[in-house]
């Protein structure tokens, strides 16, 4: 947890207390991702993973949503909630892993695999989810290729958890897009070996989107609500190495004030730093809900065939 100068806390106090009468006023709701600065965690209703946070979309009856994410999430929250209104508190807030795939190069791809089921992470954008058979979030991503009774599967985009799926689902064929993240897939496994090496009884928890060598080392490989559980079943551990962006840091050490956290970037998510995630400040939050800015509108006839991709995946359980 970070030490604020006093004058720093009494300002994020003041931003925090009129973000709180606002959402009461204006009957709102705030999700928040695990990679969001503390403060904007802190002051939200729900923080959670990708799947987490859509499934709070669904339950909701605020009327105004505040998404603090990325672009992707909030869309998938206004294809889940037609009638409400789903703010972005900043509009830079996209995603390289999203916009590495477009409508265009997947059609391109199911031309080549025409009899492949389209499983989509929901890193990406409605269009590409319209076109697509299911999603899937890290945090479901094997149970849902699991799921489906063809043996032929296109995984898009994200190479890295098309791969880490692939292994452990060995008896389809899979076919996986070129795309990644690269906040985890500039993550280097003799970096994290290093960090391994300078703390050897730590247990080293990767979430997939990270490249092989470093899933292959990792004793958990989850989502970033998975790693939040996943502390857990260690109950003598008491260091851990967090392969995934610096922002899950805060959550972890709230629930596990005694246990160590040590980022697998070795430097305090310098690399391991999304910088769309951390577009979104506390001002931002106060001026989307005063503003009632950025409105996230999805057209409805691409939203009717998203809507079905992800209603499939959400019908799938998360992976054990
Ligand atoms: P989660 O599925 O853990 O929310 O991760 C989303 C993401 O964007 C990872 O980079
Ligand atoms: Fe996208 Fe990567 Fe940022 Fe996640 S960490 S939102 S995949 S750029």
């Amino acid at each position: 947890m970070s030490v604020l100068p006093y004058a720093e806390k009494k300002a994020q106090k003041e931003l925090a207390d009129e973000i709180r009468e606002l959402v009461k006023k204006k009957n709102a709701v705030i999700l928040a991702h695990n990679y969001q600065v503390p403060e904007v965690q802190d002051v939200a209703d729900h923080v959670g993973d990708s799947l987490g946070l859509a499934i709070e979309a669904t339950k909701t009856s605020a009327e105004i949503i505040v998404f603090c994410g990325v672009h992707f999430m909030a869309e998938t929250a206004k294809i889940l909630n037609p009638t409400k209104k789903v703010l972005l508190p900043n509009l830079a807030a996209g995603c390289s892993l999203a916009d590495s795939i477009t409508p265009e190069s997947l059609y391109e791809w199911k031309q080549r695999y025409p009899e492949h089921v389209v499983v989509t992470y929901i890193n990406s954008s409605a269009d590409v989810k319209a076109m697509s058979d299911i999603c899937c979030t890290s945090a479901n991503a094997v149970s849902v290729v699991r799921s489906i009774a063809s043996q032929k599967i296109l995984f898009t985009p994200d190479r890295n958890l098309g791969r880490w799926v692939a292994q452990q689902v060995p008896e389809k064929e899979i076919v996986i897009y070129d795309g990644c993240c690269p906040v985890h897939d500039v993550l280097r496994g003799p970096t994290v070996k290093k960090v391994r090496d300078l703390a050897p009884d730590a247990v080293l928890i990767a979430h997939p989107e990270c490249r092989e060598d470093i899933v292959a080392m990792a004793d958990v490989v989850c989502s970033t609500s998975g790693m939040i559980a996943a502390v857990a079943r260690f109950p003598e551990a008491k260091r851990f190495i967090i392969a995934t962006e610096n922002g899950i840091l805060h959550q972890l050490r709230k629930r596990y004030p005694d246990k160590e956290f040590i980022l697998a970037d070795g430097c305090i998510g310098c690399r391991l730093n999304c910088p769309y995630m951390k577009t979104i400040t506390l001002e931002e939050v106060v001026r989307s809900l005063r503003e009632e800015v950025f409105e996230v509108d999805v057209a409805p006839e691409i939203a009717e065939r998203a809507r079905i991709a992800i209603q499939r995946m959400l019908a799938v359980p998360r992976d054990a």
